[in-house]
């Protein structure tokens, strides 16, 4: 690397930097150091106060634990821990049992002013796809307009996905392609805490979040096998102020995905791998209008996935995905390590150049470390259409396993800042 490029690149950054700064404090106001935690202990806090809670256990509502359909009697205990008085209460599932439950609602609006989902038993789903596709119905647990309900207790979900994997369109190329359940919804939930799980196997995506607000999710295992298709391990979308950390993913897709919607999402202390990284998208697919912004992704280490963390958009998509930071990751053996791809294009129609894209913009990634699988550590592929604007590229260090890796742009404006290896330079 030339001492001429990296004056060349200071000077450059000197000139841009002033506007980077003023983001970076931005940045700083938008995720405190302290939001999560704090909102968790008063919670607590609060909820340690007072009698303690009232405790609805499924085995007194005819759970039977014997490998028959379990699903009645929990309705009857969520009827009851949401509905029978106006103080906090305790769904449990005892310890050491296991459970079978076809798809299943739990739904608010509740009486109860907080629900503790205390899960320490097993919950199994059924293996037979025809539960689901008999009926059109979707997803497995879904937890639906409920404010403050805490989902945790050490137990774990089993999503029994075999048959929907090797079934799907993408494992066999001959079956129709059909839209698999989640293991774990949450739709419009607020004040949600969900942590201390074990999510295993789901038939697609295991946990998702959708139209919620205040969220905070810890501590969860996510485990299904590499070649699994579409077994997204967190998936949010349309969700604001949402926290991840200490979770461990290991899945046969993105391990996180983030898409349209979703405002001031932090994700921390990951462990990624196998599967296919850590995901904003992909949006503007069918050219709709998509929005991510605010997103902070910190201290987490990739191990041997196709992809590190990337952002991907269709060609022909409309709005934004902006103020994104990627900061202090370890990639291990990572194919894409960084990765921009504005012409993303899962699909088995081809994907022709449209004249709208959505924009990529004040885009940064500092102290990126590890090794690419490939050669090509960071590419950045936007569209003639929208260039990506305000990349920042600081503190980068990818070696190739064995050779030298690569960082090539086009149509995008990079600023590169402190040490930078590979060095990226525009693609011809
Ligand atoms: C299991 O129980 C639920 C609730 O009663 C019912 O809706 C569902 O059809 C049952 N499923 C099977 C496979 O028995
Ligand atoms: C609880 O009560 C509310 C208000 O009456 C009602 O809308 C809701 O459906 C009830 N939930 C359950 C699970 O029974
Ligand atoms: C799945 O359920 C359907 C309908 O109940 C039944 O016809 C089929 O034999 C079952 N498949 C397996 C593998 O058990
Ligand atoms: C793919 O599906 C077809 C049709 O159901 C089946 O005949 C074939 O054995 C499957 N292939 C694999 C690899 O499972
Ligand atoms: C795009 O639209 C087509 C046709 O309506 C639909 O089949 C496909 O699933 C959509 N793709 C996505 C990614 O939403
Ligand atoms: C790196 O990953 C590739 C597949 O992506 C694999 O073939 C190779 O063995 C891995 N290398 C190491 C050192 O783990
Ligand atoms: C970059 O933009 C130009 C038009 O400005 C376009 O011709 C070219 O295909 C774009 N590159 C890529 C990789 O999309």
């Amino acid at each position: 690397m030339g001492l001429e490029r990296l004056l060349l690149a200071s000077i450059v950054a000197m000139s841009i930097f002033p506007r980077m700064l003023l983001n970076l404090a931005n940045s700083e106001k938008i995720f405190p150091e302290a939001e999560g935690p704090t909102a968790e202990s008063s919670d607590e806090l609060w909820l340690r106060s007072g009698p303690p809670p009232r405790v609805v256990d499924v085995d007194d509502y005819g759970a039977e634990a014997n490998g028959c359909n379990d699903t009645e009697a929990f309705l009857a205990a969520w009827r009851e821990a949401c509905n029978a008085s106006d103080y906090r209460s305790v769904f449990l599932v005892p310890e050491g049992k296991t459970y079978l439950l076809t798809p299943v609602s739990f739904r608010g609006p509740c009486r109860a002013s907080s629900i503790t989902a205390m899960i320490k038993g097993t919950l199994e789903a059924p293996s037979n796809r025809s539960v689901w596709l008999d009926h059109d119905l979707q997803d497995w647990i879904t937890f639906e307009g409920i404010d403050r309900l805490r989902v945790l207790g050490g137990g774990t979900l089993n999503g029994n996905g075999q048959q929907w994997w090797i079934n799907s369109c993408k494992f066999n190329t001959s079956m129709p392609c059909v839209t698999g359940p989640t293991a774990l919804y949450f739709r419009r939930c607020t004040h949600l805490i969900v942590e201390d799980l074990e999510v295993r196997d789901s038939m697609q995506m295991h946990v998702a979040i959708a139209y919620s607000w205040k969220v905070l999710i810890s501590k969860l295992f996510i485990t299904a096998p590499g070649w699994s298709p579409n077994t997204d391990g967190i998936h949010v979308s349309n969700s604001k102020e949402v926290s991840i950390s200490d979770c461990s993913i290991s899945t046969g897709d993105d391990c996180i995905s983030i898409v349209t919607g979703s405002m001031f999402v932090r994700v921390t202390d990951i462990f990624c791998g196998p599967g296919h990284g850590i995901s904003i998208g992909s949006l503007g697919a069918n050219s709709s209008w998509a929005h991510v912004s605010d997103v902070l992704v910190e201290k987490a280490t990739l191990l041997g996935t196709t992809n590190g963390v990337r952002i991907k958009t269709w060609q022909g998509g409309h709005g934004y995905a902006e103020r994104i930071t990627f900061q202090d990751i370890s990639m291990n053996n990572v194919t894409n390590p960084i990765i921009i791809d504005q012409n993303y294009c899962d699909s088995k129609k081809r994907c022709d150049e449209q004249e709208s894209a959505v924009a990529v913009r004040d885009i940064r990634y500092r102290n990126i470390h590890g090794t690419s699988a490939s050669k090509v550590a960071v590419s950045f592929i936007c569209s003639g259409a929208v260039r990506c604007d305000g990349i920042l590229v600081q503190d980068i260090y990818l070696v190739g396993e064995g050779r030298y890796a690569t960082c090539s742009y086009t149509n995008a404006t990079i600023v590169q800042l402190g040490y930078s290896f590979p060095f990226c330079s525009a693609e011809m």
